[in-house]
């Protein structure tokens, strides 16, 4: 399906459904839908009232015409009320309405620039969000279903404006919104494949592959030898029960005039079976997506040649699988991470945490000017801020506003914990420095209390997504069952303000 931004009178353009919208509690529409309602006689408000529709978010009515217009439905989205309206009430809006478009077959598809008239939003910021909530709205993870007769998807999906100035905004809106959706879709199917295809070395190749294609791009890959060597001592041993090889891998985006460096930190456990320590069938069911973060950081990487930010970026994670077997660490192992810090695995289920230990080090080496890392580190997490809210931990305040204010225009959930450091002599051990447990209470604290430990004095957030990483059923208009590309468009938020 094609998108783009026209310049042109909704009420002539010939098409199968002409989506127009609506605030709630608007008696009398202005602007574009306006002059649609004019141009139907009110038709639009007299079905409104008949059927109902109160412009609610995520609502939508459709009305079949016959020969008022060239347009052979209108379809009238809510986009809630005025005073909430947000970036995110528009990709909701353009979600809904690709697929109500979807379920009549439509073939082409007109809509009003949702927001840049009464809504007072930048026409660019508006495209942008069109873009993602079609993109995302559309996304299906279907490749090993014998068939999927849900309808085809629309030929065209065309934005028109008879605003002169909005145009040329909205045009670039569009594109960034579509590069935005792209990365966000490549990290969303890799958290779908199930883990037998995402393996680790299934990551290597993946992030070798996006290097190969962006001549700004580059890539180092650690195997098991090297990182013996490298003293990688805990991502090995957590490594160490599974058939399959571990590696760290290393991607660097190196613009040609850069000033500042960032480093971005992704969980990369393919398979979390829980080790030794093994999870019950029900926690177990989608561990697959325990690499959450390292697809957000390849995601990223996918959307960087497009979209040349000034920062130069190191993308670090540390892939393997956590299994049980003959091989497996055991509750009770000390190992030793790359800066010297020992740590009493006590729980072989906390394992993200010893496999970040190393890729922070690593990462800090690298003397970037931030880190932020990525992980589906706890469920500890979910408890306090549920499936849809992602935890924020971090050491500086700055760094901490950029990536709030990042989330909120990308329409994520960001909320933050406190790394109150008086919890710090809960992850003390008795034999070694650290230990990867705490006790019952804080456990998304104390897991970002541990990984402080390994980042220096260097600027840095820990972002815990277990919560959002997968969606268990639709969270929203644009984001299905299954993995969610949670971060990818927070990331590339954060990315375009350097
Ligand atoms: N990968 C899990 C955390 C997780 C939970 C991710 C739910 C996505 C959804 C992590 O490795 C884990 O198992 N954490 C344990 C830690 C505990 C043993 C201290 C947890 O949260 O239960
Ligand atoms: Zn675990
Ligand atoms: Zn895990």
């Amino acid at each position: 399906m094609e998108m783009s931004v026209k310049k042109g009178d909704l009420r002539e353009e010939k098409c199968d459904v002409l989506v127009v919208n609506e605030f709630e509690g608007v008696k009398e529409p202005g602007g574009a839908t306006g002059a649609v309602n004019k141009a139907l006689a009110g038709l639009l408000t007299k079905m409104e009232k008949e059927e109902g529709f109160t412009a609610e978010r995520g609502s939508a009515l459709m009305i079949r015409l016959n020969g008022e217009l060239p347009a052979k439905r209108v379809l009238v989205v809510g986009l809630g009320k005025r005073k909430a309206f947000d970036e995110e009430a528009v990709r909701e809006a353009a979600a809904v309405s690709y697929k109500a478009a979807k379920r009549v077959n439509a073939k082409r598809v007109v809509s009003i620039l949702h927001g840049a008239g009464a809504g007072k939003m930048d026409p660019a910021k508006a495209a942008k969000a069109m873009a993602e909530g079609v993109r995302l709205g559309a996304y299906e993870f279907v490749k090993y279903k014998k068939s999927e007769k849900k309808g085809k998807p629309p030929v065209s999906f065309d934005i028109v404006t008879d605003d002169a100035r909005a145009y040329g905004a909205a045009l670039k809106g569009l594109e960034l919104g579509e590069r935005f959706a792209a990365a966000t879709v490549f990290a969303r199917d890799l958290g779908n494949e199930p883990s037998h295809r995402v393996t680790p070395e299934e990551l290597v190749r993946v992030a070798r592959e996006i290097a190969r294609k962006n001549k700004f791009v580059r890539v180092r890959v650690f195997d098991k030898t090297q990182l013996k060597r490298m003293g990688a001592e805990a991502f090995l041993g957590i490594a160490q029960g599974s058939d399959h090889d571990p590696f760290l891998v290393h991607l660097v985006y190196k613009p040609p005039r850069a000033k500042k460096r960032v480093a971005l930190v992704g969980k990369a456990v393919t398979f979390d079976s829980g080790g030794l320590q093994i999870k019950p069938w029900d926690g177990m069911k989608t561990m697959k997506i325990d690499m959450a973060g390292a697809a957000a950081v390849l995601g990223v990487f996918s959307a960087l040649a497009a979209l040349k930010p000034n920062v130069e970026v190191h993308g670090v994670f540390a892939a393997c699988e956590n299994m049980p077997s003959g091989k497996a660490i055991k509750p009770g192992d000390v190992v030793r991470a790359m800066n010297k810090t020992t740590i009493e695995v006590l729980h072989t289920d906390a394992e993200g945490r010893v496999t970040l230990a190393d890729a922070l080090v690593y990462a800090n080496k690298l003397k970037p000017a931030f880190i932020v890392d990525l992980a589906t580190l706890t469920g500890a997490c979910v408890a306090a801020l549920g499936e849809e809210i992602s935890g924020l931990m971090s050491n500086d305040k700055g760094l901490r506003g950029k990536l709030l204010e990042s989330a909120r225009h990308a329409g994520e959930s960001l909320w933050e914990l406190p790394l109150e450091s008086r919890y710090k002599k809960l992850i003390k051990s008795d034999v070694a420095d650290l230990k990867n447990v705490a006790g019952h209470y804080g456990g998304a604290i104390t897991a970002g209390l541990f990984l402080q430990e390994f980042v220096g004095a260097t600027p840095w957030a820990h972002i815990d997504i277990a919560g959002p990483s997968y969606a268990e059923r639709p969270l929203n208009a644009y984001t299905p069952v299954g993995a969610s590309g949670v971060g990818v468009r927070l990331l590339l938020e954060f990315l375009r303000t350097f």
